[in-house]
């Protein structure tokens, strides 16, 4: 028989009563691509395009536009804005399903380059729900002292995993980055978040070849045997889950919170399409005078930026107020989702 030596003697970290967001960024790359450039490649057209997703352009990448270059672009935007110093930020957690490494992981490198080498990042594989499963580990990191000020990151380059020849994916995505500040607060800033996963709908959006069979096609004789893993996806089954299953997920948010949605200044979901969009308000029964996010028509999907991208966007053009309460909500991939009402820096 052994026994421990030390029993209940450790030193407990102490964090923060509560956390809030302190300041938003974003970086939307330069070029603007149309619904008329992206049908030289699919049998499609503006009208369907806007029609089925209320998408009119989407901002895609070019080389230098980088996983790593949209990231610290967004992040010195969202701490400019914070009203900290670069050298107060002490943990990163980054978003993103496009990073073109298997290992490491983004986020090193994007603390290097801001000049934060050194403090603790790692990156978060939840596709469009990253920000949102980001901003509660970063409230949780914030409130149990494991982290003073942290910034998240959602950043996407789908255009580098996207077959611009798929009717069912090409003119949804698109690529941009976006960021928060998450640190300490006086009253609560971050409400509860409601999350979770479907594994059982794990292939409905899907890299469609994993690395092995990459490497096996890379092996044939054929070069039209060579396959590039882009993302596939169901779009009707995202679409059905997405309107019957996440409003659900947003109504417990507000509970969880302890609001209504009448109490909301701003309803920022994930901007995956439209119709989703309009499927939702109508299934929360949003007041009609509740700015909604709709970044989509000109930014296209990007997965895990498209949060903080619209937050960012609605706060520099006055549609929702600082300070005031908004409803975020991401989805997709995984099948994963993450809602919380927070406070709008
Ligand atoms: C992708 C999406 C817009 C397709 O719309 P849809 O109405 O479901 O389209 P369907 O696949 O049922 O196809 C309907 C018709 O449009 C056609 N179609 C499909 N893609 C098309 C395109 N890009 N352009 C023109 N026609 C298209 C189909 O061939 C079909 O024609 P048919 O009726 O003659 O057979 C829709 O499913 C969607 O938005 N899904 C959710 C996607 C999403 O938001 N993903 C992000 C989650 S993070």
């Amino acid at each position: 028989m052994v026994s421990p030596k030390n029993t209940g003697t450790l030193v407990a970290p102490e964090g923060a009563k509560h956390a809030r967001i302190l300041g938003v960024g974003g970086y939307r790359p330069e070029r603007v691509v149309t619904n008329e450039e992206v049908c030289e490649f699919i049998d499609s057209s503006d009208q369907w395009i806007r029609e089925r997703s209320g998408i009119i352009t989407r901002r895609i990448a070019n080389e230098q536009e980088t996983v790593t270059f949209m990231a610290e672009a967004a992040a010195r935007n969202a701490i400019e804005n914070s009203g900290l110093e670069l050298a107060q930020i002490d943990a990163l957690l980054v978003a993103t399903v496009t990073h073109p490494f298997q290992t490491p992981a983004a986020a090193p490198l994007i603390a290097t380059n801001l000049g934060l080498n050194g403090i603790p990042a790692f990156d978060i594989s939840a596709a469009c729900a990253g920000y949102c499963y980001g901003i509660s580990l970063a409230n949780d990191m914030v409130r149990s002292g494991s982290a003073r000020n942290v910034l998240v990151i959602g950043v996407e380059k789908l255009s580098d995993f996207t077959d611009k020849h798929d009717r069912g994916t090409a003119f949804i995505f698109a690529d941009g980055a976006g960021a928060a500040i998450v640190g300490p607060s006086d009253t609560p800033g971050i409400g509860p978040t409601v999350w979770g996963s479907d594994g059982e709908q794990w292939a409905t959006i899907q890299q469609r070849e994993s690395w092995l069979d990459v490497r096996r096609s890379w092996t044939q004789e054929s070069a039209q045997e060579r396959t590039w893993p882009s993302i596939g996806m169901a779009g009707q089954s995202v679409f059905r889950w997405a309107v019957w299953g996440m409003a659900p997920v947003a109504q417990k948010a507000l509970e969880a919170a302890g609001i209504t949605a009448d109490d909301l200044d701003a309803f920022i979901p994930h901007q995956a399409n439209m119709r989703i969009i309009d499927a939702m308000i109508k299934q929360l029964k949003l007041p009609a005078d509740i700015p909604v996010a709709r970044d989509i028509a000109e930014q296209g999907n990007t997965s895990a930026a498209s949060i903080p991208l619209a937050t960012e966007r609605m706060l520099r053009e006055g549609e929702a107020p600082h300070g005031g309460l908004a409803l975020q909500i991401g989805f997709g991939a995984g099948l994963a989702y993450a809602a919380q009402v927070v406070v709008l820096p």
